[in-house]
């Protein structure tokens, strides 16, 4: 979903009264508060393409805060910003010199704006600058530095534009450098895009010029400090008591599961919240690009894929670990996501013995990732027949499970799609559960509905009688039966 729409969902927030005009009166979004509709905000505090000349809410430490960097830069030189400084050594300097800067300081300071400004200055220079309080907010869920200037933040599936800035783009770029050298990982023209991960495994992602045009850009997804658990998601209306209970015998029955979604949707937090059914005496193996499962389980084999280094060599692919991990006797293997040809060695290893296998793909909607796995089974580049790519795919995804971001915000499964097989060249498909739009929104623009039954009887519920797993057919009840 492109920055812009997600925008536009952020005015149906901004729009509608209550709770959302609260949470967002409380993160000091401009225009927010009031019950005014969008078309009755100031324009200026409106999303406009170009905010660099917005005027932020006046910070009466800012000038204070500045003088004061001015003066550490003078006092302690450049080893303020030396990446390779030891941090417990550069903290203790700089604790040491800020008192005698701020006591310089000419305009008068209460006790709190002095603790405040020590703050502040110890996360620009020690921590993260600007964006340190909001990854210690458990609100927030990703924070997006477009640039030095313009910082936004998602809480609550909404995104708001933060009224904070780094100092300017050097600034930016030392945190930048910070970040991804603690991870033995840099950034610079010849290499200017990175991914890395923050001690409490946020994952981060920066570009930075050539590539990235208008300076620094730099984009950090935070995750719960505890992973959610299957209860967590049912309370966020994710998906239902009934449907996690039918997920659950899914895994246990060994159905290969495809959890699709477009960026962003909550797809590897599901993988997570699923791969918890996993049975505790099964050897498994997770492959990702960026290790962020975390499985409770104690037979769990991680592995995790790399960039080529600064010659473009020792790469090691999803595709290559996917392959390797057939040789390490795994009972199911768990890939993050599949993104290329990967997918037709994912395909593979349902279909020759590793029934059970989890994964995710980057997709619109369910007959949408049975597209999208077709086309990436071509980057194999192993020129197969597109039937036979289809037949591959039919017999190796048992369910693929749908997740959508929905306009208030919440992340919820809109589908739980069988594939049951190929009718001529089409691979077919039915939906079990699908969310009810029907259902209608409450007065804070919030879904009131949930995954409902089609009423359609699934097939694989043979498959998981054969692994002694059973579900009650109630569960496929009438439409709208299900509650
Ligand atoms: N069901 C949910 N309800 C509320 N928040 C969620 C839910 N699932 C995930 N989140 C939050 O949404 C953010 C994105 O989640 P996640 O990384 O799982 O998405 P993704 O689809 O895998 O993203 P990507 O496409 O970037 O890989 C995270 O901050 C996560 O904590
Ligand atoms: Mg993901």
């Amino acid at each position: 979903m492109s920055l812009q729409d997600r925008l536009g969902q952020r005015a149906v927030g901004v729009s509608s009264a209550g709770v959302l005009q609260e949470r967002l009166a409380a993160v000091g979004e401009p225009g927010a508060g009031t019950a005014h509709p969008v078309s009755a905000v100031p324009v200026s505090s409106t999303v406009m393409n170009s905010r660099r000349n917005h005027r932020r809410a006046y910070d009466p430490l800012a000038a204070v805060r500045r003088r004061a960097h001015e003066a550490l830069l003078e006092l302690l030189g450049p080893q303020l910003y030396e990446v390779s400084a030891d941090d417990e050594e550069l903290a203790r300097r700089v604790r040491e010199a800020l008192p005698e800067v701020l006591s310089r300081e000419e305009t008068a300071l209460t006790a709190g704006d002095r603790a405040t400004a020590m703050r502040q200055i110890l996360d620009e220079i020690l921590g993260h600058g600007p964006i340190e309080p909001m990854l210690r907010d458990p609100e927030v869920t990703e924070i997006m530095v477009n640039a030095w200037d313009r910082i936004y933040v998602e809480r609550y599936g909404h995104i708001h534009e933060a009224d904070v800035a780094f100092m300017d783009e050097q600034h930016l770029r030392r945190v930048i450098d910070r970040i991804v050298s603690r991870v033995g990982r840099r950034v610079d023209e010849s290499s200017p895009m990175v991914d890395a991960r923050l001690p409490d495994g946020s994952r981060v992602n920066a570009v930075v010029p050539p590539v990235a045009l208008d300076g620094a850009a730099l984009t950090i997804r935070k995750f719960s400090t505890e992973p959610y658990v299957v209860d967590d998601l049912i309370r966020f209306g994710t998906l239902t008591k009934q449907t996690a209970d039918l997920l659950r015998a899914c895994v246990q029955g060994r159905l290969d599961v495809v959890v699709s979604g477009g960026t962003g949707t909550g797809k590897t937090t599901l993988l997570n919240v699923i791969s918890s059914f996993l049975p505790a005496d099964e050897r498994i193996i997770t492959i990702e690009d960026s290790a962020e499962l975390r499985l409770a389980q104690e037979h769990v084999l991680r592995m995790e894929s790399r960039p080529p280094n600064i010659e473009g060599r020792g790469e090691i692919t999803i595709r290559d670990l996917v392959r390797n991990a057939l040789r390490m006797r795994p009972d199911r293997i768990v890939v993050g996501e599949v993104r290329d040809g990967a997918a037709l060695d994912m395909l593979q290893a349902m279909n020759t013995g590793h029934d059970g296998s989890l994964t995710t793909v980057h997709a619109n909607s369910p007959r949408d990732s049975v597209a999208r796995l077709e086309t990436m089974v071509l980057m194999a580049g192993m020129d197969l027949p597109i039937r036979a790519i289809r037949e591959q795919i039919a017999a190796a995804v048992d369910v693929v499970v749908h997740l959508s971001r929905l306009r208030d915000g919440t992340r919820r499964i809109t589908h739980i799609t069988e594939v049951t097989g190929m009718e001529g060249d089409v691979v077919t498909m039915q939906d079990l559960f699908v969310f009810d739009y029907r259902a209608g929104t409450d007065q804070y623009g919030r879904h009131n509905g949930q995954l409902i039954s089609t009423g359609l009887r699934p097939k694989f519920i043979d498959t998981l009688a054969d692994n002694g797993v059973s579900v009650s057919p109630e569960l496929f009840g009438r439409v709208g039966s299900h509650v």
